[in-house]
């Protein structure tokens, strides 16, 4: 195991109704001007961006709202957001609805005591401060409520990047997981693939010794393949929402990761394809993720079989582990379609010809990148063909 630092200051909130003590949360962190921030319509349409804004009025917190943000979130809201939040005065951001929403209203909080362009942070520069941001979750998905990093879209260009510090984790996160009720099956399933995939990019790593974070990651992973399919097919089933929803945070405080190197090529390679197609991130992770690999296992077959063993519920072939280690990776893409994710280029709605641009955006040019394998561009582009003609 490696040495590390884990960092996690964010008070979880769980629970029914717990949507309620969102301003007295904001108060006691401080927030005493309100940007309300919010996606399209759900949180509108469920009555829930009402039951916030009345919590924050009981708590005599003036608000002002900016609705809007798109799934894949756009810079061009965020610099609206810094406008506004200079204009007001505001000192503190609320987030009402996904990981979109959250990173949207995390670019705002590192942009606007900033001179320069807050999308520096996006090229790597780190923020020097911060407004404080809180978040009402409504999609267990991208563990951005207990995360320190944030994903934005250029609209110019369409460069999708991300930014990390420890200074947008959120100050408090409320998680009721029948806020997660309303979802379509298939934004759970997408929420359910990214939470894997979380687990995953830190599963598969070169660091021995690592017995506890592997048998939590293995426990969000059994979870998730308990859980899913009864949300699919029980939507109100308020329990698995339940065990989603904290598998969700879980999955990406980084608890599952520290002490180990970890991966994450797979984010990065589908990165290219939600911000080529604007499909959803995990839509594109449910294709990307098993043909990394099928890529990627023959450079330690043993720690695959040992996922297919224990994950997946499938008998270890001592002699051949790369056989146990390929049915693991099948019966994952299997899980996947099961669920209604794509598995295939077609069925995400990408085009195979769209490859050597969608590794000229990765931008990894003549270097390697990635922590368990690294990667050539001509291995992300064999990546993204094994990905466009996967069938199950
Ligand atoms: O806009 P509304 O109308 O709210 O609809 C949203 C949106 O269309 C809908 N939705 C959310 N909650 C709902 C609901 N519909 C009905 N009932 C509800 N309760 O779901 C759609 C997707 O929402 P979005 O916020 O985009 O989903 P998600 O949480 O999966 O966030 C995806 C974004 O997070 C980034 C991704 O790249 C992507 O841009 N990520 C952020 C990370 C982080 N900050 O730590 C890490 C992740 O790996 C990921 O990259
Ligand atoms: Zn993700």
């Amino acid at each position: 195991m490696n040495n590390f630092q884990f960092y996690s200051p964010t008070e979880f909130v769980f629970g029914k109704d717990t949507e309620a003590q969102a301003g007295a949360l904001v108060k006691k962190y401080g927030g005493t001007k309100v940007l309300l921030h919010y996606g399209g319509q759900s949180a509108i349409r469920s009555g829930l961006l009402n039951r916030v804004k009345q919590s924050l009025s009981e708590q005599r917190i003036p608000f002002t709202e900016l609705g809007g943000v798109k799934p894949n979130p756009r810079d061009t809201l965020v610099y609206e957001g810094i406008g506004i939040c200079r204009r007001e005065n505001i000192d503190f951001l609320l987030a009402v609805g996904g990981g979109s929403v959250i990173d949207s209203a995390k670019a705002i909080a590192m942009g606007m005591p900033y001179e320069g362009d807050f999308w520096d942070f996006y090229c790597g520069r780190r923020p020097a401060a911060a407004l404080p941001v809180g978040t009402v979750l409504t999609i267990a998905a991208a563990g951005s409520e207990g995360s320190g990093d944030s994903v934005i879209t250029k609209e110019d260009g369409g460069l999708k990047r991300g930014a990390g510090s420890d200074l947008i984790r959120p100050r408090f996160s409320v998680l009721n997981p029948a806020l997660t009720c309303t979802l379509p099956p298939y934004q759970t399933a997408c929420g359910a693939t990214d939470i894997m995939a979380h687990v995953f990019e830190r599963y598969f790593t070169n660091t021995t010794e690592v017995e506890l974070t592997d048998r939590l990651c293995e426990a969000v992973l059994l979870t998730m393949i308990r859980e899913t399919p009864r949300v699919i097919a029980a939507p109100d089933n308020y329990q698995a929402r339940a065990n989603i929803m904290w598998a969700g945070t879980v999955a990406h405080t980084n608890i599952v990761g520290v002490g180990r190197e970890q991966d994450w090529n797979s984010h990065g390679i589908e990165h290219e394809l939600s911000a080529l197609y604007d499909c959803a991130h995990g839509a594109g992770l449910a294709v990307i993720m098993p043909a990394w690999m099928e890529f990627v296992y023959r450079h330690d077959p043993m720690r695959f079989a040992q996922a297919a063993v224990r994950v997946w519920g499938c008998q270890m072939d001592f002699a051949h582990p790369e056989v146990t280690a390929l049915e693991g990776i099948r019966r994952f893409r299997a899980f996947l379609h099961s669920i209604g994710m794509p598995v295939n280029f077609a069925e995400l709605g990408a085009r195979e010809e769209d490859i050597p641009r969608l590794v000229e955006k990765h931008g990894v040019g003549t270097g390697r990148t990635g922590g368990f394998v690294a990667l050539s561009a001509q291995d992300i582009t064999e990546i993204y063909h094994i990905a466009a003609n996967a069938s199950v």
